[in-house]
């Protein structure tokens, strides 16, 4: 059984409403129930975080430490600004894969740069909701390779 926190960052609780023409329609719901399906699919479970809050993210992955053995993390606009996301994530030292709905490199130049990616295994942007399901197979792919 594979164990993967699915963190959600700030704004991502309004998906399906909030600028869909960027972001698509579909909601966090309907994203974490593709998720949830898919990991039945693979030997697998999730558990599932969205907030606004910095600290509460790095809580999250603190908590990950001891049950987690991967982490798909969708940071919003705090990809951009959080080296205290960042840090966090360096110190647990569980594979991540960071996603993103739009392609942050054809947006405002403030987002081509995530200060996320240097400590994740990779990044998947510009898919839509497929950019979890995509950044998630290639997560369990490679943890399931280390074995
Ligand atoms: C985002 C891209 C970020 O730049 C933005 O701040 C978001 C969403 C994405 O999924 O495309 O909140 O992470």
């Amino acid at each position: 059984m594979t164990n993967i926190l699915v963190l959600h960052g700030p704004n991502l609780n309004l998906l399906g409403q909030r600028e869909p023409d960027l972001y698509g329609k579909v909601g966090l719901e309907e994203i974490n129930f593709a998720l949830r399906e898919l990991a039945g699919q693979h030997d697998s479970e999730i558990r599932t975080v969205q907030s606004n809050h910095e600290g509460t993210l790095i809580d999250a992955l603190h908590e990950a430490q001891g049950w987690a053995d991967g982490i798909l993390i969708n940071p919003g606009a705090f990809t951009h600004t959080s080296y205290a996301l960042r840090d966090a994530l360096a110190a647990i030292g569980i594979p991540c894969v960071e996603v993103h709905l739009s392609n942050i490199y054809a947006r405002e130049t403030f987002r081509h740069k995530s200060v996320i990616a240097p400590v994740c295994l990779g990044q998947i942007s510009g898919f839509g909701w497929r950019s979890y399901t995509l950044g998630f197979v290639a997560l369990l792919e490679f943890i399931n390779e280390k074995g």
